[in-house]
Order: C-alpha cells, then structure tokens, then sequence
C-alpha cells in the first residue's frame, strides 16, 4: 500500500489527508483508537462546551479523555466567548490535544441560540476575537471548522478562512454545505475551491465523502489538502484504508473482508465495554450496528435484536449464529 504522506497542520505531520470528523455521540475514545488504527491520520473528538469546562462540569472535563493510540487527535470546542474558549483550548491541551479545533459550523439550535457553532460565521470581528484568543493561550495549532454558510448559494467561509489565517489559524476545515442543508445533500464543491485558493494553510474539505471517487472530487474540484469523513465511517473504521488503497492504486487491497468486519465488531465491543462499563457500553454500541451489517442478509433482524441486549456475552453468542450463516 502507499502511503503519500498527507498535509501539515502547524507542526502536527498528517500521515495521510484521511481525518475522522468530530461527532457527538460517535467519536469517543472507544471509536477514534479503532479509526486510527483503520487508518485515519488524526481523529477528531467531540465537541465540548467552553462554559461547561469554564464551569469545572465534570462529564465535559471527562470527554478531554484520550488514549496514547489516539495520536494525533484533534480536541474541538464550542462556544463564543474568547476567554472561555481560551481557556477550554488550554485544558484541551492539557489533556493531550495535539490541534485544538473551535467549531463553528453546527446548525443546532441548543448550540447556536447560546451564540456558538455556526452562529459566530454571523460577526467577523467577534469570530476573529475567538479564534485569535485560542491561538494565543495555547502551543498546539489552532484550527476552525466552519460551514459555507446559513443559506444555500452563499459562501461566507472564503471570508471568515482569512480571518481565522489572520488570527494565526494554523488550518480550517470547511463542510461544505449550508447551514439549511444540515447533513445531507450535495456538497458544494466550486464553493469549497474558492475558500482554499484563498488562503495559504491548509483547507479540509467536509460532506458527503462516502467512496474514493467523492475524495478525489473534493481533492481535484475542492482543491483541499485533506478530507473529514463523518457519517460514512460510523460503523466502518477501516473505511480510511480503502481511500489509502484507492489512493496507491490498489483499490481491491483495501477491501476489508467479512471476517474481519465481525472481528472489528467483536473488537468495538471489548473497548466500548471496558470503556463505559457493561450497561452503557452495550447500549452505545446499538448506534454503530447498523452500518457495520449493512447490505447482509438478516441484518434488519440482527440489528433488532442487538437492540435488546444488555450484556457482552449474549451480544457475542448472537453475533457469533449470525456470521455463522456466511
Ligand atoms: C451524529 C453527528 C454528530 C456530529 N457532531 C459534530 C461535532 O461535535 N462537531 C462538529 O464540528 N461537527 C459535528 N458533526 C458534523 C460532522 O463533523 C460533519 O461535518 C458532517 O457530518 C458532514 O460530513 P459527512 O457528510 O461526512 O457526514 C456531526 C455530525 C453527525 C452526523
């Protein structure tokens, strides 16, 4: 397989331009070790509250939780005041974040009505405020996730990727979709190239990367340095070793087989398990089911009665009769 090395984000060397994007709910410890470990040159964590963390909340001080197989991680936070976002970027880097990451393209509505997410592309000045705040309290670069904008057809992010460059950003990453289009539809890709002929450091191109071919359109049209995979990994942590495939020519040698998928899924158990105890961990695990069978046969009942179980024995004896039927 060839590996061709990927971008550079401050002193932080890419292995290849193939990211883990931060997701709520999915991007756990437990998930980013199996996503690295399938090839993703960083993984990034899920959001966390500045004010939460200014707040000492100890659920939020618990996410910063990072294993040494991680590396490199990005940590991401939210919120849209520039001490407390200074100061969430500082117990990030605390807690072993090589990027810390601000976010500003969630379109929720508990994010943005506090001002955050996706809200700060509303006000440069207090975005570059933020942003720069960040880049001063810590070593590790400072990133910033954005969308093109609130509505279709607008492309706000040209602006704002030279302000977070202004402000000593050492990357952003643009998912390239509006904030109407939540997180689906096509992504703009001419819009995305726009933003990275603007500005000097590193462009990632988000949205809609589900197959090799999405990758190079966003690396070709887009024009990006490296790509965040989101929805399409969920459940498939080896997805970024087929792009590497792809990449070196060899698409057939990044097909996980069968055999291995189950072993994967047997091996996200054991960690989901160790990491939040039996009841938690089982219950996690019914979110990332789905995409591991999918196209199976019998994976609609599989999937049904996984959702019934609470403990890893029984979880391992069903999943055991079910790979026995291939
Ligand atoms: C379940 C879920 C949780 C997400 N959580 C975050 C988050 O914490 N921070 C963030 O910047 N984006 C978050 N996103 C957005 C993704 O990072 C990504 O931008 C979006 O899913 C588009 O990429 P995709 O089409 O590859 O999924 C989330 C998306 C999903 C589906």
């Amino acid at each position: 397989m060839t590996f061709v090395g990927g971008p550079r984000i401050g002193a932080v060397q890419l292995e290849n331009p193939f990211v883990l994007a931060p997701m709520a709910g999915i991007g756990d410890p437990p998930y980013r070790r199996l996503c690295r470990r399938g090839g993703a040159a960083m993984v990034c964590a899920e959001m966390v509250s500045a004010n939460a963390l200014h707040y000492n909340d100890e659920r939020s001080r618990q996410m910063l939780a990072t294993f040494p197989d991680e590396h490199p991680i990005s940590m991401q936070v939210f919120g849209n005041d520039p001490e407390r976002l200074a100061g969430a970027a500082q117990a990030a880097e605390s807690a072993g974040a090589d990027v810390v990451d601000l976010n500003c393209g969630c379109p929720v509505p508990k994010i943005t009505k506090s001002g955050g997410g996706i809200s700060l592309m509303r006000e440069e000045s207090l975005f570059a405020q933020c942003v720069g705040a960040m880049v001063r309290a810590v070593r590790v670069p400072v990133t910033v996730k954005m969308r093109l904008g609130f509505e279709r057809g607008e492309n706000r992010a040209v602006r704002f990727a030279l302000i977070a460059q202004d402000q000593g950003a050492a990357a952003v990453s643009v998912h390239a979709r509006s904030q109407e289009d939540r997180h689906s539809g096509c992504p703009d890709l001419e819009a995305l190239g726009a933003v990275s002929r603007s500005v000097k450091i590193p462009v990632f191109g988000n949205g809609g990367v589900q197959t090799y071919h999405d990758v190079r359109a966003m690396m070709d049209t887009g024009g990006v340095a490296g790509v965040l995979v989101g929805q399409a990994a969920i459940g498939n942590p080896f997805l970024f070793l087929e792009f590497l495939a792809a990449q070196g020519g060899n698409p057939a040698q990044g097909v996980v087989p069968l055999n291995k998928k189950f072993g994967l899924l047997r091996e996200h158990a054991a960690l989901i398990v160790d990491y939040y105890g039996e009841l938690v961990g089982m219950r996690r695990l019914r979110k990332y089911i789905p995409s591991y069978v999918k196209g199976l046969p019998g994976s609609a009942a599989f999937r049904g009665q996984v959702n019934r179980l609470d403990k890893q024995d029984d979880f391992l004896a069903l999943l055991a009769e079910f790979e026995a039927g291939f």
